[in-house]
């Protein structure tokens, strides 16, 4: 199985002044590096548009990493500027991941709504936002993580490994089965305690 190439990008003021330890982005390498692939860059930049455009850019372009998780910055601080900045250099949008995330994440609190997210890819890469804290980034890598190597397989074109993913999916190895009782006549019919009432 490839490595996958990650660039960790920690946006927050007081961690790039020093003031603050960065907990967040160690957190992501962490995770990362237990199953994912390797952390090739990381950095940590203030919550400045042009920083963080900075390194999204020349990581990408560049050709240094697959996939670029920033943290922090996705809130509704007037500070708050990283998915305005991602958006800015994204060449196509991906609204998918941004779903995924957040629908997991409201499963858990209800202040994720509080979190405007972006993703997209830019040259080779794929590129999302998550939230600052520690706690959000361990939660939201466990929403994507199951689609990520899957999402560079296709940005990369790795023919292999995509027809070898969707085999496995044609196969419903991943997929729970329907249990829907339709043919014992129960639909429509009364429901308690999630069990159909013959
Ligand atoms: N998402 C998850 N999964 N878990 C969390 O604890 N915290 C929320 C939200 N998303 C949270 C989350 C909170 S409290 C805020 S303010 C926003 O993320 C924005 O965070 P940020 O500005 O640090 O990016």
């Amino acid at each position: 199985m490839n490595s996958i190439r990650v660039g960790i990008l920690t946006v927050s003021d007081s961690c790039s002044a020093g003031t603050v330890t960065d907990t967040a982005g160690p957190e992501l390498k962490t995770l990362v590096e237990q199953g994912l692939g390797q952390v090739a860059k990381t950095a940590i930049v203030p919550d400045n548009a042009q920083d963080i455009r900075r390194h999204l850019v020349s990581w990408s372009d560049g050709g240094l990493v697959d996939v670029i998780l920033t943290t922090g910055g996705t809130g509704f601080g007037q500070r708050d500027v990283t998915p305005e900045a991602t958006t800015s250099i994204v060449e196509r949008t991906a609204p998918g991941l941004i779903h995924s995330m957040l629908a997991g994440s409201l499963a858990v609190t209800p202040l994720a709504a509080l979190s405007r997210p972006a993703a997209g890819t830019r040259a080779n890469t794929v590129i999302v936002n998550l939230p600052g804290s520690k706690k959000a980034v361990r939660e939201c890598f466990g929403f994507l993580e199951p689609v990520l190597r899957h999402a560079v397989d296709l940005v990369l074109d790795r023919k292999g490994q995509v027809k070898s993913t969707h085999n496995q999916l044609q196969g419903l190895n991943n997929i729970p089965s329907h249990s829907c009782p339709h043919s014992s006549g129960n639909h429509n019919k009364e429901v308690t305690g999630g069990v159909g009432v013959a």
